[in-house]
């Protein structure tokens, strides 16, 4: 009689564990709960769950969501791009409309809340975690030296980012896809940059959001074990050139309109 071998079945997340452990924990010296255990190879998401439950799995969603809120950041840019459209806000519009009946985006649009969600879960929870490890604070003399206030602070500069998507969404999100109060947004977006306190608000908020993307940016790739010290200063430099990028970009939309500088 023929006997059958039991292959285990290796699937993507094996991979994908295989790869964490390889490239991200091994490199900060942090042990992680995998073994090519038969149990666990019967059931990766067990283990894909424990490994995001433990310290570095939280650093490392904090970093794919921050991330992949990175790439957001540029495709809304884009959009709003459309704004500057000598057409009276048509381009604009249809991209709009077009966000709201396709599919996909929607799905993206739920990952999209999903990562925000998670990313600040995980930073209150890895700053508490942090502070109780270290009851006693650093010397700020010498926390000073190797750093800056914005990278110390990156949870006070999360928290008015937070405020502002608040305000930001309410205005724009929740009036013309939920309540349906606005039609026309491109018009909706002019009016509201009309307001001086609102434009102030947000090229502040915009402002707060460079700081944060300039040490978030290159702390996300040293958390996904891109630390060599050859591409640092590089990381450094394109964290830095895209928080511009971001500031310059999204603070032009209240400059331009406020002060009417397409007319
Ligand atoms: C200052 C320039 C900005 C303008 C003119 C602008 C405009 C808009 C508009 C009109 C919408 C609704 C779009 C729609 O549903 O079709 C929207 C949504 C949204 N905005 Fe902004 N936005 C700006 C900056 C930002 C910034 C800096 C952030 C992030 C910190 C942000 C995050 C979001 C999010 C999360 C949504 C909901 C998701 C979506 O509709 O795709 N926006 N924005």
């Amino acid at each position: 009689m023929q006997r059958k071998l039991k292959v285990p079945n290796i699937t993507y997340f094996h991979f994908l564990i295989f790869f964490l452990k390889k490239n991200c924990f091994f490199k900060h010296r942090f042990t992680l709960d995998f073994t090519f255990a038969p149990r666990n190879l019967f059931f990766p998401m067990n283990q894909l769950a424990r490994t995001f439950n433990s310290s570095v799995g939280k650093k490392l969603i904090k970093a794919l969501t921050g991330l992949f809120l990175c790439a957001f950041l540029l495709e809304h840019l884009y959009g709003n791009l459309l704004l500057y459209k000598d057409d009276g806000g048509e381009a604009f519009n249809e991209y709009s409309h077009t966000l709201v009946h396709s599919v996909l985006i929607r799905i993206v649009e739920i990952f999209l809340f999903g990562a925000i969600i998670f990313h600040i879960i995980q930073a209150i929870v890895l700053t508490r975690q942090n502070n109780s490890a270290r009851p006693v604070k650093y010397d700020v003399q010498k926390s000073s030296e190797t750093s800056n206030w914005f990278s110390r602070n990156m949870g006070i500069t999360g928290s008015v980012i937070l405020f502002f998507l608040v305000i930001h969404l309410k205005n724009f999100f929740v009036s013309y896809r939920i309540t349906g109060e606005v039609t026309d947004v491109a018009a909706h977006v002019k009016e509201s940059f009309d307001q001086g306190w609102y434009s102030a608000v947000y090229i502040i908020a915009i402002a707060f959001l460079a700081f944060h993307l300039n040490h978030g940016f290159q702390s996300a790739f040293q958390t996904l074990g891109l630390n060599d010290k050859r591409y640092s200063s590089l990381l450094k430099q394109i964290g830095t050139g895209f928080a511009i990028l971001i500031f310059i970009g999204f603070s032009s939309f209240p400059v331009i309109f406020y002060f009417n500088l397409l007319d």
